[in-house]
């Protein structure tokens, strides 16, 4: 009962924290330009500066909403003479959680001011996470995981990962948060897969309430609503065309959200599975993020003006100078039809070119030309596909890994 007004109080104020966002973009556009956050649309006719980092807006507004939130799973603890003594496990979870998810905000927001360099984007999030781990240490430091049965002839039935999972919590968070903001480049990418992720999550917490551990996905209940609220009121804005870019501030402060809830929900390999398109762009991406293959400043398609169409987007280089495992690669990933590839370019044919590496160019590889929200459509719809695919393997193929669902 009282679980039941908790979390509709914390689906008014998520209502709210909508109708909240929704208004003050307008308000905060001109005082975003004034301060110089703001970016070039590069796939437009006309090359318009829009507002940068209005990510900051909505996690702004979903941290208010959670700050005034805190009291309310407490309440019967002060208001009645309750025998229970207080959960303080509870709160110092809650309290942590949005510790370290102010501090990715902040931190993201700082990325967008300063442009900070590629060694920062995964310091600063294993950095936000520290509080994240610290409370799991001391409220639940369970460590040991349960092995899938194909191995447990070597393994046996459970492993204990000790130090190991605290280092795997931390490198998720640096993925979330990465991941997100490489899937990016078209108007109203980033938002709409936090948005349809987060969907994803509320309706596997729902699931699962009825399950043995409906407290840990009570606590993910709590953090969800209120960031898919703000996250559609800004979806609104960076929706084709887009009147604000959302930066890098909403794709570490949405990776971070989604790892909070991951982690002290205790289902963060489920919630990877909601991920299987970042991870599918991320392992694809990986010659370029390592700069195997050269990796220009921006990957998004190119524009053409001409047909007001979205294409691939090239990287050019001097043939002699590709990384040996780029050049490999390169050339598997061109066997499985994944790239294009094109040799002796220039005048003097010293140079290739190769699409850059990304889902968002293999979707035009496969299916040409598109404008730009068709490409937007395209991969949010095959975003919602592997949540179903997601939840067929979470559900269908985890009874053949593991004992019970
Ligand atoms: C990441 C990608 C980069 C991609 C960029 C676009 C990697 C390693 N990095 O870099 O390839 O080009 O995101 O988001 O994969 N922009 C648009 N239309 C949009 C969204 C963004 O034109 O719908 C442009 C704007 O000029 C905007 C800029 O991209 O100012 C934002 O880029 P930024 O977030 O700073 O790039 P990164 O996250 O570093
Ligand atoms: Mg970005």
């Amino acid at each position: 009962m009282l679980i039941g007004v908790t979390l509709l109080s914390n689906l008014a104020m998520s209502a709210a924290g909508f109708v909240v966002v929704l208004r003050i973009i307008p308000k905060f556009k001109d005082m975003f330009i004034k301060a110089g956050l703001k970016g070039v649309d590069m796939s437009k006719p006309v090359n318009k500066e829009i507002p940068e980092s209005a990510g900051v807006i909505s996690g702004s507004v979903f941290l208010i909403i959670m700050f005034l939130f805190i009291p309310v799973p407490f309440i019967q603890y002060w208001t009645t003479n309750t025998s229970e003594a207080f959960p303080h496990h509870e709160f110092v979870e809650l309290v942590a959680a949005l510790l370290s998810i102010c501090c990715m905000l902040f931190l993201g927001f700082a990325d967008d001011v300063l442009d900070l360099r590629w060694r920062h984007k995964l310091l600063l999030p294993t950095m936000a996470s520290l509080p994240l781990l610290m409370v799991y240490y001391v409220t639940f430091n369970t460590t040991t995981i349960i092995v899938p049965k194909p191995f447990r002839l070597f393994l046996g039935h459970d492993l204990w990962l000790g130090p190991l999972y605290y280092v795997y919590m931390g490198m998720l968070a640096v993925f979330c948060t990465n991941a997100i903001n490489i899937l990016a480049g078209i108007n109203g990418l980033e938002v709409g897969q936090s948005v349809i992720i987060a969907a994803s999550i509320i309706l596997f917490n729902f699931i699962e309430l009825f399950g043995e551990c409906w407290k840990a996905h009570i606590f993910s209940l709590y953090f969800m609503p209120p960031f898919l609220g703000t996250s559609l009121g800004l979806l609104y804005y960076n929706w084709y065309p887009s009147h604000v870019f959302v930066g890098d501030t909403f794709c570490y402060f949405a990776g971070m959200t989604f790892a909070v809830v991951g982690i002290l929900g205790h289902f963060s390999k489920t919630m990877l599975l909601f991920f299987i398109p970042q991870i599918s762009n991320f392992i694809f991406s990986v010659p370029q993020l390592f700069h195997l293959v050269p990796c220009p400043r921006h990957r998004l398609p190119k524009y053409n003006k001409d047909t007001d169409r979205v294409e691939m987007s090239c990287v050019m280089f001097k043939s002699n100078q590709l990384h040996p495992i780029g050049a490999m690669f390169l050339y598997i990933f061109h066997q499985f039809g994944l790239v294009c590839y094109r040799q002796g370019l220039g005048e003097d044919g010293k140079y290739s070119e190769c699409t850059n590496f990304t889902l968002v160019n293999f979707v035009l590889k496969v299916m040409g030309p598109l404008r730009e929200r068709t490409v937007t459509v395209i991969l949010l719809v095959l975003q919602v596909l592997c949540s179903g695919l997601a939840f067929s393997v979470r559900y269908g193929l985890a009874r053949v890994f593991y004992d019970v669902v």
